[in-house]
């Protein structure tokens, strides 16, 4: 079976755990300041903030950026539950924007109209590896003196016009086993902002500025230094992984009949944390069912749009169309992309997709 994901673990991740075990510091430790350090150069900011996970990560951040309570966030519904979830987190309330179908990504055209009195953020997710348009999301957000929390929990490494990502507002990534690079579960919060960084730190440590003295109410969010190590090993080896992703990426959009391959627009460094094509007519879940039988692993991210997830309609009321969100979510398809590829992986995939009937 050709897997849709597989992190790539070398002999450094292990020895790194090893001498981490060794030490005697297990959390919260000198990795973890080692890590962050190294995160926030590869992000080119100032600040890197370490977090048990995307989730907290975007907790976090929502957090300090004092967003709260009756204030409204402006996001997609085409994303991982996390990113809607964790402005409920904070009390405040996800408002969703349709997607441009070209790049699956926040339509900037359609913000405005969704911006009401209560709006106090906007957290564009950038999704499957490739950024959104920032320039006309950070212009509106400096005309309505909005903040702006990047979801760039799938795009490490990516770049806009030559800017990372993570680099543009606060910025929040995962970890996790199947992103780019991964500490296992794990997340981080990237900033420039030198108050929101230590901000970031104090929730992350139940509140605490002075050992054992609470300011506010925080949570135990903190990363292991068994994490940080391994993280601090594939890191390094982040630019490496996303070329060979990027040109995976190329061999298949080459050869791929029959099926919309992925868009790269002008000036996007796209990091393919997944190679998502669109089947139209019906018949995306038949050619599942027919790679299934090749062995070829695919995926479907996501097949419910957050505001048609049950908890979102029946317990928070959600009720709206968003075309192009619920088109894609029913058309979409996501093919193995990873480094961990041979060329005859890559040939099997192309050969699979292409002998289906479309
Ligand atoms: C877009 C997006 N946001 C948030 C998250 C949450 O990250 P984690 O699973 O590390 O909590 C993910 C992870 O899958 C994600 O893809």
């Amino acid at each position: 079976m050709i897997n849709i994901a597989k992190p790539l673990i070398g002999s450094e991740e292990k020895q790194a755990v090893l001498d981490v075990l060794d030490s005697g510091i297990l959390a919260q430790g000198p990795r973890v300041k080692a890590f962050e350090e190294a995160f926030a150069a590869m992000c080119s900011v100032k600040h890197a903030i370490a977090t048990s996970s995307g989730t907290t990560a975007l907790h976090t951040a929502l957090l300090a950026n004092g967003i709260g309570p009756g204030d409204e966030v402006i996001t997609p519904s085409f994303t991982f539950i996390a990113s809607a979830n964790s402005v409920l987190f904070v009390g405040a309330s996800p408002v969703f924007v349709d997607i441009d179908p070209r790049t699956f990504n926040l339509d900037p055209q359609l913000i405005t109209a969704a911006i009401t009195d209560k709006t106090r953020a906007i957290m564009p997710v950038h999704l499957y590896g490739l950024s959104c348009d920032m320039d006309p999301i950070l212009d509106i957000a400096s005309k309505y003196g909005l903040l702006v929390i990047e979801d760039a929990c799938q795009s490490h490494g990516a770049t806009y016009h030559g800017r990372k990502v993570g680099s543009m507002g606060t910025g929040t990534f995962s970890l996790y086993p199947t992103k780019n690079m991964t500490s296992g579960e794990g997340g981080m919060i990237t900033t420039n902002d030198d108050a929101i960084a230590e901000h970031c730190r104090v929730i992350r440590q139940h509140g605490m500025r002075r050992r054992y003295y609470h300011d506010e109410l925080g949570y135990n969010f903190r990363m292991t230094d068994i994490q940080a190590a391994i993280g601090f090993e594939q890191l390094k080896k982040l630019e490496r992984f996303n070329q060979v992703r990027r040109e995976n990426a190329r061999y298949l959009s080459e050869h791929l009949k029959g099926v919309t391959v992925p868009l790269v627009p002008e000036g996007y460094g796209h990091v393919f944390h997944q190679y998502t094509i669109r089947v139209t007519g019906g018949r995306r879940d038949a050619l599942i069912q027919h790679l299934a039988a090749r062995d070829v692993g695919s995926m479907v991210y996501y097949p419910v749009p957050i505001h048609q997830q049950t908890f979102y309609v029946n317990q928070l009321g959600y009720n709206l169309s968003l075309l192009e969100t619920e088109l894609a979510a029913s058309e979409v398809v996501s093919l193995p992309v990873h480094p961990g590829l041979s060329a005859a992986d890559l040939e099997t995939i192309v050969n699979a997709v292409n002998e289906f009937a479309f």
